[in-house]
């Protein structure tokens, strides 16, 4: 076992379900093995700014208890600084003094791709640390907190806002946060039943989307004794158009990172669609035939978007988070006390506490378009035509491997 006697906790980028679960989970195993904990506050800019810290807080066993681990959100606090970045010759030396002064011997570092990369580049600079997966995109190699509590959220937003479509026979969209990866929309849309699923990794073609959402509309409306219909769409914010351009809104800017804020993919999918309705004479037709076309007035059905923003990621954690959290937070401690850092956590199986290179762990991960065809063959539209789902089919010989 190597001397560590103080562990400093860091939670950087966005943050999202879970994140307490790591924090609480940390210091309770710190605890347990004779180490103290403390909290490096607000991710790396923190992290940067320690040395002028007076006394940051120190996680006793009263103060860990006053964090409540289902909530997300974390009490460590969060920014997106990219060390690298920072226009300080000092930089990393003003970081170990920090360190030092505190008599901090290691990091637990919970973060995603962003954070994972400036941990590299500090574990290569001599610091100790070991990262925790953090993220509702859900973009890395192995799991990350945060995405069971985004994609629950998302499912169940989606599916509440059906209430209001139906009563109005309007069109919905939900754009979801996600980043670059669909994982998010994918998941929460299919949790939520929703009709359309548009993700980064298939360039839309609205008009297979038209076609397909006209269809199910007229077909619920046709179908329902009281004339109603809605249609879901769930869309990342971070989907392409058909010839694979991203579609975002320029002015939205780039975050303290560099990366693009991503924003406007409801809204050009409505007006994707309601291009394609205003020109569309079988809609009219239809509006007449079920008695709710009123000239000059309401000629079509309404397309609505919806933004939950960062509604997603905030509020309460799943209990698979809290669970994940815990696990991955309780081996993270043991990783930095056993010698082995610079690396990822991945997962716990038994005794065995499963990690991998940090560079590797952070790689972009995408949605398997193999699944996305198991669910297109049950009738969701993913905004081109639907691929075939072609099954290989394996025996499992031994074990099974448990999933919690
Ligand atoms: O990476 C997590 C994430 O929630 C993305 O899905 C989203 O694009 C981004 O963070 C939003 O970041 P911020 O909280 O900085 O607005």
């Amino acid at each position: 076992m190597r001397e560590i006697k103080r562990i400093g906790i860091i939670t950087c980028g966005g943050d999202c379900g879970g994140l307490n679960a790591v924090v609480k989970s940390v210091t309770q195993t710190a605890h347990s093995m004779g180490v103290e904990t403390l909290v490096v506050p607000n991710g790396y800019a923190g992290l940067y700014n320690l040395i002028d810290m007076e006394a940051p807080v120190v996680l006793t066993p009263a103060r860990v208890d006053s964090i409540d681990a289902n909530l997300a959100g974390s009490e460590a606090g969060h920014s997106r600084v990219k060390i690298s970045k920072i226009k300080d010759p000092d930089k990393y030396r003003k970081i170990r003094d920090g360190l030092n002064k505190f008599n901090i011997d290691g990091l637990v570092i919970s973060g995603g791709d962003d954070t994972g990369s400036v941990m590299v580049d500090l574990a290569e600079r001599g610091i100790s640390c070991v990262h925790v997966p953090k993220t509702m995109d859900l973009d890395l190699q192995p799991y990350s907190v945060g995405g069971d509590s985004s994609l629950n959220r998302i499912a169940r937003f989606t599916e509440e806002l059906k209430t209001t479509g139906l009563s109005h026979n309007r069109i919905m969209i939900v754009e979801v946060f996600g980043r670059y990866v669909g994982h998010t929309a994918f998941r929460g849309g299919v949790g939520a039943e929703a009709d359309c699923i548009l993700i980064p990794e298939i360039p839309v073609d609205f008009d297979e989307v038209y076609r397909h959402m006209k269809m199910r509309y007229m077909q619920r409306v046709e179908r329902s004794d009281v004339k109603a219909g809605t249609y879901t769409i769930v869309v990342s914010e971070g989907i392409t158009d058909a010839k694979g351009e991203h579609i975002y809104d320029e002015a939205a800017g780039v975050d303290a990172f560099g990366h693009r804020k991503l924003s406007g993919a409801g809204r050009y999918v409505r007006k994707q669609l309601e291009q394609r309705m205003n020109t569309d004479p079988e809609i009219r037709e239809f509006m007449k035939k079920k008695g709710f076309y009123v000239p000059g007035v309401y000629e079509l059905p309404e397309i609505r978007e919806v933004i939950p923003g960062h509604l997603v990621r905030s509020g309460h954690s799943s209990a698979f988070d809290v669970n994940f959290g815990k696990e991955a937070g309780a081996a993270a401690v043991r990783l930095l006390l056993h010698g082995i850092d610079g690396i990822t956590v991945v997962k716990v199986r038994g005794r065995k506490i499963y990690y991998m290179p940090t560079k590797d762990a952070i790689k972009q991960r995408l949605v398997d378009l193999n699944i996305v065809s198991l669910f297109e063959q049950q009738g969701i539209c993913f905004g081109r035509e639907p691929v075939p789902y072609e099954a290989e089919f394996m025996s499992v010989e031994g074990e099974l491997e448990r999933h919690l």
